[in-house]
């Protein structure tokens, strides 16, 4: 099947109560595991890389995996660029076969992000290309950017009305308490997410499609597993799968995960390479780390995001 936008699955997961899984892809071995996991449960899903993914395996290499990936599955698989820092990059994107883009324009102020917003919402549109933009600012690590708990803010329901009608976004990210990379919570402290504001932000936008990122759960059996095998990761705690679940009930149509799935891959390999520790050969050692990928992603796709099945 060729790859498709995400405005019919974020309507069909909009009225189904259901979230599409939005997975970060760097290589051939997480696409697969990715895709293994939708194949499996017939699940629509968006495959996303960011500028830095792009730069490490290049943009004609992820998009001839993922069409590939596409034509195997026969599944709806869409092609996301995942925080597009600029006019430029998200063009080339829509130019080279990408069906969708994301805007990233939550640190500029309000009327510079409606404008960058708008630009690039014109150029997709005019190329069947879909767009999430986003308001408010999540603390975490995003290539090179570091925002700080402190520098990270809500957003304010009172602007989304106004920022979805002036720029004629697709969807549109929130920060609601969720964040960037591993540690999101510090040790002790309970994990919160504003539910208010998403409710808030449903009812001035009803029906329409909203994004959480910084959402990986963080699996302790797998940093089990990286300290045990010679890892030194700190205690990191994540989402809890009873709020993405929730989320996905409301109007969260897509929820992005990336550090979960960096988080398999390399206990994966500690485990395998304490284990076997004559492995030289790529197949050997990269086989575990995709098929604990995949196992990652059929769980989110099964019982946190609810989107088994809806592939058709
Ligand atoms: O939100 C950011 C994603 O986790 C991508 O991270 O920019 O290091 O590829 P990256
Ligand atoms: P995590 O770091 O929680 O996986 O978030 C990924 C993300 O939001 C990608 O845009
Ligand atoms: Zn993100």
């Amino acid at each position: 099947m060729p790859l498709v936008t995400t405005k019919e699955m974020f309507e069909k997961a909009y009225k189904g109560g259901y979230a599409i899984g939005a997975f970060n892809i760097n290589n051939m071995e997480i696409i697969q595991g990715i895709t293994r996991a939708a194949k499996k449960l017939n699940a629509p899903v968006i495959l996303q890389c960011s500028a830095g993914a792009r730069k490490y395996a290049s943009h004609d290499y992820l998009v001839a995996m993922v069409k590939a990936a596409a034509d195997e599955t026969d599944l709806p698989i869409a092609l996301h660029l995942d925080h597009g820092p600029d006019f430029e990059t998200c063009k080339s994107c829509i130019d080279g076969g990408f069906t969708s883009v994301m805007i990233d324009g939550s640190s500029l102020p309000y009327e510079e992000n409606i404008a960058l917003t708008k630009k690039v919402v014109d150029y997709a549109h005019a190329h069947g290309v879909t767009v999430e933009g986003e308001l408010g600012t999540l603390a975490g690590v995003e290539d090179e950017v570091n925002v700080s708990a402190e520098d990270a803010s809500y957003t304010k329901p009172e602007q989304v009305e106004d920022f979805v009608t002036r720029t004629g976004v697709d969807s549109l990210a929130i920060a609601i308490g969720t964040s960037h990379g591993a540690y999101k919570f510090k040790p002790g402290q309970k994990p919160q997410l504003r539910f208010d504001i998403l409710e808030e932000i449903e009812k001035r936008l009803p029906g329409f499609p909203i994004v959480l990122h910084g959402a990986s759960s963080v699996n302790q059996e797998h940093i089990k597993i990286i300290n045990e095998f010679g890892g030194e990761m700190p205690d990191a705690i994540g989402i809890p799968e009873d709020m993405l679940r929730k989320a996905a009930g409301m109007a969260v149509c897509k929820v992005n995960v990336d550090s979960d799935i960096r988080i398999a891959m390399t206990a994966a390999l500690r485990k395998h390479f304490a284990e076997n520790p004559k492995h030289f050969d790529p197949r050997q050692y990269l086989t575990p780390a995709r098929d604990l990928i995949q196992e990652v992603v059929e769980h989110k796709i099964d019982v946190v995001f609810g989107s088994t099945g809806a592939a058709n």
